[in-house]
Formats: C-alpha cells, structure tokens, sequence
C-alpha cells in the first residue's frame, strides 16, 4: 500500500508528483505529501487526500525539476500531519518516502534515541531517515552508501525514495518487497509505485526487483544491487494507455469498471476461446500444461475478491476438468506450513500482482519446489514475474478499490482453463465442451444486458440504504457470489453483510432474520433451484426481506421473492459472470445512496502490499 511518486527532470516536479498521487491514490489516501529539491528540501505534507495538498502547494509554490511524494495508508502511526511522508533526518538534509514496513524499527529507534537522536513522530520510515544519518556521520561514506548499509540493518519491505540537498541532482530509489518501477524519457526519468502516473509521459518501463536499488539523474539512471552490483536491466514497454485509467465521463471508477465488463470479458477470451474449433488456447500456460494436465491436484491461494474467484474456480475445475482443488487464504497458506511440494502446483489469483500475502504464498511454494502459475491482471507486476508460467487476464487497469471486473476476468480464466483441462485430461466430452465455449462465447452480451436492469435494482438500492445489515445466500458455484456481493457491500457502504452457503443458513444466521433483514438470494435455475426454493421459504416465513437473483424463466422463483433481479439464461457453470453483476450495482447504488467515498472506502486499499 502507500504510493510513491518521484520526478526528475525539466518539468516543474511538484505537477508531475500531484498529479501522478492522485492516480495513486488508490493505494491509500490518509495523508500525502512532497519534498522538493531547490538548494534546500521543501516538504509539504498533511494528513487527508492529495486534493489537500495540492492546495497546500497552490498556496506556497515548491518550485524544482527534482521531487519525490507521497500517499501513505498508515501503518505505524495514526494517519496525521506529522506522520505524513516525506519524512527526514535529525538536520533536514534529506527527505524519504517510503511503502513497507521497517519491522525492526522499535529496535532501531531505542538504539538511536540512546544516541542522541530525538523523533518528531511514529514512523518506521523516520526511523530509517534517522538510521542513513546516523551510518552516514559514523562510518564517513558517502551518502548512497549509507543507503546501502542502513537498508542491510533493516527486517522488513521497503519500496523508498530519497532525495538529497548535497546532491541536487539525484535520487535514490530502493526496493525490497514493495513495487517500484522506472520511466525512462528523454532527459527525465519517473519513478512510480505503478505504472498509471507515467503513462502519459512515457511507455519505456523498469522494473525495479527485491534487493535493487537505483540511482537516477537526469541523463537517466544506474541500477543496482543492495550489495553494490550493477546491472543490466530490461526496459519494457508498456501497451496501457491515457483513457484507460481515467474515469470516461462515469461519477467513479468503480461504476465505470462495472461497465466496462462486458468488453473486458470478450478481451479477456479474445484470441484464446476458439469457438469454431471448439477449443481453448492458453498460451500463458503451454509450456506446463502437461503437469496441470497429469496433476493429482491443484492449490489455489489469493486474497480478498481474487479469493472468491479461487472458490468459484474449485467448483468450475472440479466439476469440468475433474481435477481435485483446495482453495486457501494466500496469508494462511504462507504461515502453516504448507504441504506442498516438486509434485505439486499452486495456482495464485492476485489482479494487482502486488498483494504481499500472495506473493509471500508465491515464494513459499516455490522454495518447496512446486510449480507457481499466476493469474494476474496488471502486467509486468512482482507476481507475474516471479510465477513459472501465467495467465494475464487483460482487464485494464482497475482503479476503484472495490474489485469488480478483476473478478469476471478471473472467473473467466478459470472458466477457459477447466475446459481446456477437462478435454486434455479426457473427461468433458466434445458436446458438454462446445455447450460451455457456445455460453461462455455469450456472455459479454448477456453482461451487457444486465447494465440495462440499473433502474430496476435502484429501487431497491434505495429501499435498502440504510438497512444494518444484509445476508447473501447462494449454493454450489454461487456460493462464492454470495460471498463476493457481501464484501462488496461491506467495502463500499460500510454495511454489516454475510455471505452465506443457503443450507448453513439454519446453522446460525437464521436467528437474525426478521422483517428489517435484507437477504439476497442467488436462485438461478441449477440443480440446487429446489433447494434454494425451500431456503427462500425460510426466510419469507420469518418476514426476511427477500431479494432475489434469478434466471429469467424461473417463474417459481420470481413469484415467491419479493424483490426479483433477472439475468439471461446460461450454462449453469457460467451464472457466477452474470449473477455478481446485479450484486456489484446493488452495493455501487446503496454506497452512492449513503453518500461514501466509493472510488476510496475509508481504510482500505487496492494494493495490500504489506503482511
Ligand atoms: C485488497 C483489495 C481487494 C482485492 C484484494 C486482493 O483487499 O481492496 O479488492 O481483492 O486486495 O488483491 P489482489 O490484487 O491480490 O487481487
């Protein structure tokens, strides 16, 4: 979490800075500042959003070609002016912005402050300033040096930046378990926690690796290692553009990327579902699918939204390719001790590349000799670099912070890939094949279609607003649904919201439904509709209110709910791409009902890149 800016060129730097943090504000959004370089180091800095800031440099220019900013999700420290980034040493010399935690820091603050170093906040990163000063007088090294010998005392993740009032035309980036890449232009160079702040100035990218440094100038820039061993790195270029990652004429991000899913779905299928010749064609993973395709088994670890579309893809790959799946918590998998080993094969969903759970998982896996195949959506990120082989699912930058059509591209992977699996391992006959790649071929429309149905859910939405608490139920592969619409609503409304299995519904949450409870039941027309029907029941004979997610032709359904959103007709496997739709718009309308910060839900961030 966090974002760093930095500019180094012949632009005015405090513009390339703001500008690109507001891009990155989605990574955290409590306090931001800036440090310019201009004989001394002006920072400005305050707690709440760029937007603050900006007004802060508007107000008292920091004029410079030379920067480096900062938007902090706080972690050690609560969210105020003082613990905003940047911060700097005992005499000001130097200003640093930081992603990670120092895990040492208590550690290291003792030992400094027996040193005679005083602390104006409660940072790790001040810690660290305090730390390079303290190595730099003592041991009389220059000052990347001192970099150098301060980050090897630190446990923990940085992605960091460091601008210098002696070295006017420098600085210095680091990077150890937190993103950090490079833009190269002519005569300036960028440096971004992501891509989205530099696109529009350049598409030459490099990505900083764990354990790298660089120092960048003007003329451009020198990477190396921590231990001083300099490197030849790749440039890479970026095919992301300008309009992707800004909001299209939408009031949010995140209703934009509901929107966008329709076409995001088809570009995520395009060149891979080949309908004519009934067949799916993944590039990404060739090289390892004989092992996936002889596997005893897969493991699938994600977080957050990337986690439900691992539990929708355990039903999906079961079910068509047979093939025996366990879905865990990226963050639990790393800390038990898995058993996993050379024969087995770990499977990670993660849209930004980035979370530190998953990447942690990633590792993990891979010491114990296991095969790690990725599916991530932002190109180019840790996780897809570190990963064996992968699958891109190309569903544009996402910018709001709730995940929307991250997950039905996700889904729609996971989708492919069980019916690429289930015909190389001989156990999805050609027909039930050509019926799925038929639907799946389908669905882009049939999302479209739902976009139609906002008047009708914002009815609801309005109804709904202020209830306390909400329930979602779903069976078999809408189970997962059920828990992704509750998380949705929690993240975006600040709602209390379970998801439930429908039939656990009588082990527990049954005792909260009265008439003011909202229960959203996903009753498509599978082989669990009797069941779901019997669960609906239930509910309306205890006075719950009842919101359903049906198939159009469930007339049984549809009559007994009291509130009824429709989706197009499916292949069963398939309804968890069109029945999040409705879910996703419900918990938009009810967030902009309740007046919340939809695009930045108060603490929580895109990219959790801390453990
Ligand atoms: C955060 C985000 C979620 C996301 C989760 C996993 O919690 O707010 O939207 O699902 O991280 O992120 P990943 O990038 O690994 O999919």
């Amino acid at each position: 979490m966090c974002g760093i800016v930095g500019y180094i060129g012949f632009r005015e730097a405090s513009d390339v800075i703001i500008k690109g943090l507001k891009r990155l504000e989605y990574r955290g959004y409590d306090s931001a500042g800036i440090a310019i370089l201009n004989g001394e180091v002006i920072i400005k800095k305050g707690k709440g959003k760029v937007v603050n800031l900006e007004k802060m440099v508007l107000n008292g220019p920091a004029k410079g070609t030379v920067g480096i900013g900062h938007t902090r999700w706080a972690t050690h420290g609560e969210p105020n002016d003082v613990n905003a980034h940047p911060h700097s040493d005992g005499k000001h010399d130097f200003a640093i912005v930081h992603n990670g935690i120092i895990e040492n820091y208590d550690s290291l603050k003792k030992e400094l402050i027996s040193k005679g170093h005083t602390f104006d906040g409660q940072t790790d990163t001040e810690v660290l300033a305090h730390l390079i000063e303290e190595i730099q007088k003592v041991a009389e090294v220059d000052f990347e040096t001192a970099v150098q010998l301060a980050l090897k005392q630190v446990d923990g993740t940085y992605g960091l930046a460091i601008v210098n009032k002696h070295e006017k035309d420098k600085i210095i980036v680091a990077r150890k378990g937190s993103p950090l890449l490079l833009g190269i232009g002519d005569n300036e160079v960028f440096i971004a926690s992501d891509a989205s702040p530099i696109i529009e100035y350049t598409n030459k990218v490099v990505y900083l690796d764990d354990d790298e440094m660089a120092v960048i100038t003007r003329e451009g820039y020198q990477v190396k290692t921590i231990s001083n061993i300099e490197l030849n790195k790749q440039v890479h270029e970026l095919e992301m553009n300008i309009e992707q990652i800004e909001k299209g004429g939408f009031p949010h991000f995140m209703l934009k990327e509901i929107h966008e899913q329709s076409d995001t779905i088809a570009d995520c299928m395009r060149g891979r579902l080949m309908v004519e010749e009934n067949r799916v064609v993944l590039g990404g993973i060739e090289r390892v699918l004989d092992r996936l395709v002889n596997a005893r088994r897969l493991v699938i670890a994600a977080c957050g939204t990337s986690w439900h579309a691992g539990l929708v893809g355990e039903y999906l790959l079961e079910y068509i390719a047979k093939l025996p799946v366990e879905v865990e918590y990226a963050s639990e998998f790393r800390y038990r001790q898995p058993l996993i080993d050379s024969n087995d094969i770990l499977l990670v969903i993660s849209q930004s590349g980035e979370t530190a759970d998953t990447l942690a998982a990633v590792r993990e896996a891979r010491e114990r000799g296991a095969l790690v195949i990725g599916i991530c959506n932002v190109v180019g990120s840790t996780i897809a670099r570190e990963t064996d082989a992968g699958i891109y699912t190309h569903a544009g930058p996402e910018i709001g912070v709730a995940s929307t059509k991250a997950f039905t591209a996700q889904v729609t992977v996971l989708s492919m890939m069980a019916i690429l699996l289930g015909q190389r391992r001989k156990v999805l006959g050609e027909a039930d094949a050509k019926e799925m790649i038929h639907a799946l071929h389908g669905i882009p429309a049939q999302v479209a279609s739902i976009m139609e149905k906002q008047d009708q859910i914002d009815t609801i939405s309005r109804l709904f607003a202020y209830a306390p608490n909400f329930l979602y139920l779903g069976r078999s592969y809408n189970f997962p649904v059920a828990l992704e619409g509750a998380l949705k609503l929690k993240e975006i409304s600040y709602i209390h919201a379970e998801g439930y299995p429908a039939a656990e519904m009588k082990h527990g949450p049954i005792a909260l439904i009265d008439e003011h409870m909202p229960v959203v039941v996903l009753a498509v027309t599978d082989h669990t509709n009797d069941k779901m029907i019997s669960n609906i029941e239930e509910v309306r004979a205890r006075k719950g209110r009842v919101i359903a997610i049906t198939t159009e032709n469930n007339h049984d359904v549809r009559n007994l709910a009291e509130f009824c959103i429709t989706i197009p007709e499916t292949h069963d496997v398939l309804t968890p791409l069109l029945t999040v739709i409705p879910l996703q718009i419900l918990s938009y309308q009810i967030a902009v009902y309740r007046k919340c910060h939809v695009d930045q839900p108060r603490n929580l961030a895109k990219s959790v890149t801390v453990e």
